[in-house]
């Protein structure tokens, strides 16, 4: 594997100016004080790790990424347990799917165990960032890995940099759990058959920011994708995977290629047959989610993801008309799901499935 040399900080943030951050965390808003890069050369393989200072990068402006793109990310989160230990949420789920990442993109794959250890590094050197056991504030980890090769030619780069981050958590959506309101779009279009959807490559994310203001322009907070062969398949929205609750069953989008294979929606899966539920993938249509809200069957919706956790969906607008789930209240059994899966998260619940990694 490889090693990653230890280049501690000369001045991390005071105790007092770290706690006054975890005191309101936010998300994505503060960075821990250190960081690890490990880099890929053509010929010479994965060399060069650090855990060094968190700071920024030096590019030419000619790099490669900053033209064509070739980015990937991942987003996991690591949780203080009751008994002060951190352990972190399915990290080889992500290291798996970065290397689909990385092969759909044209990147090198990062061994799973490097991965890992590369996100271990960053969690133990900066381990006062994780917030205390209680609430639902975590780390939040960002691996990603850019080209680095330098050069206007439009071809997979021969050099490339691979860097974790981290960030502590609170909410993705302020305001406590309160159900979001949803677009659900037919002419924009997030993913395309045969195209990138599943994997996490930031362009993806660059493709749905319109859509996204488009949805706040219309008074919601997010925007649902539905296919773009039929325009009638509900998909996913731009950072959350899709679950709908029909009493004993819960039911998520078929992964057709052009969704991502959210690591929560997957843990759901199985968490919800432990509850006792029924839970399956489905294909759902944009008619049948307004035909079955109207007519009852349909009782909740919910979103999830790793920053989102379990995200209850509240009003849904579409050409189609508009909507509303629980009478805009968090759903019970989307709750129950919230709460199981992060009791395991927390380590306030047991760890049936294997799916804790602590340090
Ligand atoms: N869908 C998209 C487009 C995402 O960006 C995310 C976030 O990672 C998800 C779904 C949920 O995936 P996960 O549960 O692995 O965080
Ligand atoms: C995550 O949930 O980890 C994500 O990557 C979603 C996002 C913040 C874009």
């Amino acid at each position: 594997m490889t090693t990653i040399e230890l280049k501690p900080s000369s001045s991390p943030l005071s105790d007092a100016e770290r706690a006054a951050i975890l005191a309101n965390p936010g998300f994505g808003r503060h960075f821990t004080d250190h960081m690890v890069t490990i880099r890929w050369t053509e010929g010479r393989g994965w060399h060069d790790g650090q855990l060094a200072p968190y700071g920024p990068l030096s590019l030419d402006p000619a790099t490669n990424v900053l033209h064509y793109a070739q980015e990937i990310f991942e987003g996991l989160k690591a949780y203080r347990r009751p008994d002060g230990s951190v352990a972190s949420f399915r990290p080889d789920a992500n290291a798996r799917r970065f290397q689909r990442s990385a092969h759909r993109i044209g990147m090198p794959e990062l061994p799973v165990e490097t991965f890992i250890e590369a996100c271990d590094a960053l969690v133990r050197q900066d381990e006062a960032w994780v917030p205390e056991h209680g609430g639902e504030e975590s780390l939040y980890l960002r691996p990603f890995m850019i080209a680095t090769e330098v050069g206007l030619g439009v071809r997979p780069a021969n050099e490339y940099l691979f860097v974790v981050i981290a960030s502590p958590a609170g909410p993705y959506f302020p305001g406590g759990v309160k159900p979001v309101s949803i677009w659900a779009s037919e002419d924009r279009v997030r993913a395309v058959p045969g195209g990138v959807g599943d994997a996490k490559t930031g362009g993806n994310y660059a493709a749905s920011l319109l859509a996204q203001a488009e949805a706040a322009a219309k008074g919601c907070d997010q925007v649902c994708y539905l296919d773009a062969v039929e325009h009638k398949w509900v998909e996913e929205l731009g950072g959350m995977n899709l679950y709908f609750v029909y009493g004993n069953k819960i039911v998520t989008p078929t992964l057709t290629g052009s969704l991502l294979a959210g690591i929560t929606r997957d843990s759901l899966l199985q968490v919800a047959r432990d509850l006792g539920y029924e839970s399956v993938e489905e294909r759902v249509s944009i008619d049948q989610w307004k035909t079955d809200t109207e007519n009852g069957t349909l009782t909740e919706v919910f979103a999830c993801g790793t920053a989102a956790v379990i995200t209850p969906v509240g009003t849904v607008k579409s050409a189609r008309g508009e909507w509303l789930h629980s009478g805009g209240r968090p759903g019970e059994v989307t709750m129950k799901l919230r709460e199981a899966l992060l009791d395991i998260q927390t380590g306030k619940a047991e760890d049936v499935h294997g799916w804790m990694h602590e340090l």
